[in-house]
């Protein structure tokens, strides 16, 4: 099967033209100007954008958390990010203790397998890691997982020592594996909800002001500590304030290789959301939204590359039974938010539209800064002869309104209820078969493959 993309303006994290594209199967085959072919299908992208898909290196669909799970499967998950313009996500496996690092890979792969609209991929959650795990670790490396999620929160559930971090990050560096790191003191956070809670402070807006950003700083200065003494790289996910930014920006000056991802939430949403109500739970995630001044620094922080991408931490749950689990304490309110159908536009309009960002820039947040950095560039995270056909068709100027009546995502709300952006997906091809078109899917369970990632190379 060949499709042609016709005279559309070719945007990557380094080119901007216009442009014919051939894809022949699942890869691009040819690009020019005016292309004299024949297609079996042909796409008019005349005033369209066409930019890579986006790659979302950080969702949980299904996630087993806080007593329920996400509310996204696989299936709904990936669906929900191909129409917001997402080819590619990477979820995370988990190891719960006691478990065999392997296992939980198989786990995870029966979850994904033969459900998913777009390809993706496996970071794996390790909540142990003795000296004769190491080869083990290895092992799932050679199985495409080249990277690590380990946790400085969440006391009894995921978090790890400094002696495991720092074993990990030994044993994964060793290979050009990278760790990816939940930054926050939880030990610290823990004594902190405990006061709150015996003073009676039970509402939503608590998990914030229980979670100061120096408590985060704090856990990505120790984070980038623990690397530089195991001589490795450090990743810091869904980085949420100033003050965590600035320890990034401080290793980076010293030439560490500290590299970190902010999420839309960050940008656009902030403590004033939870109001005073249990409304506020819709935004219980963590890290928690922060004063609305953060939000300038993040910009800035991602302009000038000490954040070197944009993921979601989608992690839904709905308000009905889930994020109700916690209506007379917040901290049994499931941690998560969703997000993943809403990353691209937001970004654009946030980024581009409101002249924080350039386009080129966008493109690299968003896509290719991410399959550098998770070993699937140049596969993935650009439109190039011989990468795979991930191609998003963007309309530039058309508008839309984010909400829970029109979204994909499988949850009882959106973060964004009401917010009206410029700049709407239109058709989405994933290695060449078109999934969206005309707001309607047309792909199937199981179209997405898994990927064996490679190592970063964005070092
Ligand atoms: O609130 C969040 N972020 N939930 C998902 C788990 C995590 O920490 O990434
Ligand atoms: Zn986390
Ligand atoms: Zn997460």
């Amino acid at each position: 099967m060949k499709t042609l993309i016709r005279d559309g303006r070719v945007v990557t994290a380094v080119d901007d033209y216009r442009a014919d594209i051939l894809i022949d199967g699942e890869i691009v085959s040819v690009i020019g100007a005016k292309l004299d072919m024949e297609a079996d299908k042909v796409i008019d992208a005349k005033g369209k954008l066409v930019i890579p898909g986006g790659i979302d290196p950080h969702t949980h669909m299904e996630l087993p958390f806080g007593g329920t799970t996400a509310a996204d499967d696989f299936l709904t998950g990936t669906r929900a990010a191909a129409y917001g313009g997402t080819t590619t996500i990477i979820d995370f496996a988990v190891q719960y203790k006691g478990e065999a690092l392997l296992q939980a890979v198989d786990n995870w792969h029966k979850k994904a397998e033969g459900k998913t609209a777009i390809d993706y991929g496996f970071h794996l959650i390790t909540t142990e890691l003795e000296d004769n795990q190491i080869e083990e670790m290895h092992t799932v490396m050679d199985e495409g997982i080249t990277s690590f999620k380990l946790f400085m929160a969440y006391p009894g559930v995921f978090l790890v020592d400094d002696a495991t971090i720092f074993r990990a990050m030994s044993a994964a560096g060793e290979r050009g594996g990278l760790i990816c790191m939940h930054a926050e003191n939880g030990i610290v956070i823990n004594e902190i909800i405990k006061r709150a809670l015996a003073e009676g402070r039970t509402a939503p807006k608590y998990h914030a002001l229980t979670r100061p950003t120096i408590a985060e700083a704090e856990g990505v200065h120790r984070a980038i500590a623990i690397a530089e003494m195991a001589e490795s790289p450090v990743y810091i996910v869904h980085l949420s304030c100033a003050d965590a930014l600035n320890k990034v920006r401080e290793a980076r000056d010293r030439g560490i290789l500290a590299f970190a991802e902010t999420c839309p939430q960050y940008l656009f949403l902030s403590i004033d959301d939870y109001g005073e109500d249990f409304e506020g739970a819709k935004y219980v995630m963590t890290p928690p939204l922060r004063e609305k001044w953060n939000q300038a620094e993040l910009w800035k922080g991602l302009k000038m590359d000490d954040l070197q991408v944009i993921s979601t931490d989608h992690c839904p749950f709905c308000m009905k039974e889930q994020k109700e689990l916690g209506r007379d304490d917040f901290s049994k309110i499931p941690n998560g938010a969703p997000g993943v159908e809403n990353r691209v536009p937001l970004i654009y309009n946030g980024g581009v539209v409101e002249n924080r960002i350039s386009l080129n820039r966008f493109v690299e947040l968003t896509s290719t800064a991410a399959a550098k950095m998770f070993g699937l560039f140049p596969k993935k995270g650009t439109i190039a002869v011989g990468s795979d056909a991930d191609i998003v068709i963007f309309d530039p100027d058309k508008e839309q309104t984010l909400s829970v009546k029109t979204q994909h995502m499988n949850v009882d709300y959106n973060t964004y209820e009401g917010k009206r952006i410029r700049g709407v997906v239109e058709t989405v091809l994933s290695r060449g078969r078109v999934v969206i078109e005309d707001g309607e899917y047309k792909g199937k369970p199981g179209d997405g493959q898994f990927l064996k990632r490679g190592t970063c190379v964005a070092i």
